[in-house]
């Protein structure tokens, strides 16, 4: 009794020194301790077990995290199914790209066994997202924990999302309405390490790209070939962003 007494004073002091208490934002590294202590093993092991068996899916999940932030703020909305009613953001053109919600499903369902309706989808997300860059050999983060599902999730929201035929004062400005810095826009740019581009998503830049230039003249010429090649093989031709795409 004393024993355990002991105990839980030592942890309460541990929280406060370290720093763990709640942020004003309602947030803490520690938010499923007490409720939910394996829910962060849990979902590194779903992701693990998924990615092994096809590891082009860390790409998905960490684009997943992306879409889903972006779009009225990380709160789960990006896995909400259209109904009879509502064309969800899940359904917008830009979801092409949105790869790996079996593995949300999953982690989730293997969680609400253990603690049920505690742990939410969007911090579900926002974790499998950073043991996927784990996984393909990026660094490893830990993240605030706290956030509640959002239930609006509406195709129109998705035009918030930043188009690849943006240039760069555009990004720059698009990201910054977020309270992003220009050098965290490419910072967070640099997350394409992983995956592919369709050549729908850039092949604007390869023909009749203005009225005096076919191609982007700011584009190396020989890398506008390699790109011109992957193109002839039609719009969802995929091209890497580098010479690893399941590499962080
Ligand atoms: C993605 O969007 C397209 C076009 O809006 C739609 O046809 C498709 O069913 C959507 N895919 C998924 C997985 O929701
Ligand atoms: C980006 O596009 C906008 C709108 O078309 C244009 O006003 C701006 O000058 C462009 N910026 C760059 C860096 O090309």
């Amino acid at each position: 009794m004393v024993m355990s007494y002991l105990f839980s004073l030592i942890l309460v002091m541990d929280i406060i020194v370290s720093g763990w208490s709640f942020g004003v934002d309602g947030l803490s590294m520690n938010y499923y301790i007490m409720n939910c202590p394996f829910a962060e093993g849990i979902i590194k092991n779903t992701v693990n077990m998924a990615l092994q068996s096809d590891p082009t899916l860390a790409a998905g999940l960490v684009r997943m995290h992306f879409h889903d932030c972006f779009v009225e703020g990380c709160d789960g909305s990006v896995l909400i199914d259209s109904t009879k009613g509502n064309t969800a953001e899940k359904d917008s053109p830009a979801n092409l790209s949105l790869r790996g919600y079996e593995i949300i499903d999953k982690a989730k369902e293997e969680i609400e066994k253990q603690c049920p309706g505690v742990v939410s989808c969007a911090d579900i997300v926002a974790m499998a997202a950073r043991d996927a860059v784990f996984f393909a050999g990026g660094p490893v983060y830990d993240i605030p924990k706290g956030r509640k599902d959002g239930r609006r999730s509406k195709i129109e929201d998705t035009m918030k999302l930043p188009s690849p035929t943006l240039n760069s004062s555009e990004l720059i400005r698009m990201f910054g309405q977020r309270g992003f810095t220009a050098q965290e826009m490419v910072a967070l740019s640099g997350a394409h390490t992983l995956g592919v581009a369709r050549c729908s998503s850039f092949k604007h830049r390869l023909s009749n790209f203005d009225t005096t230039n076919n191609v982007d003249p700011t584009l190396d010429t020989q890398f506008a070939k390699t790109l011109s090649k992957t193109c002839s093989r039609g719009d969802n031709a995929e091209q890497t962003f580098d010479s690893t795409r399941k590499q962080f």
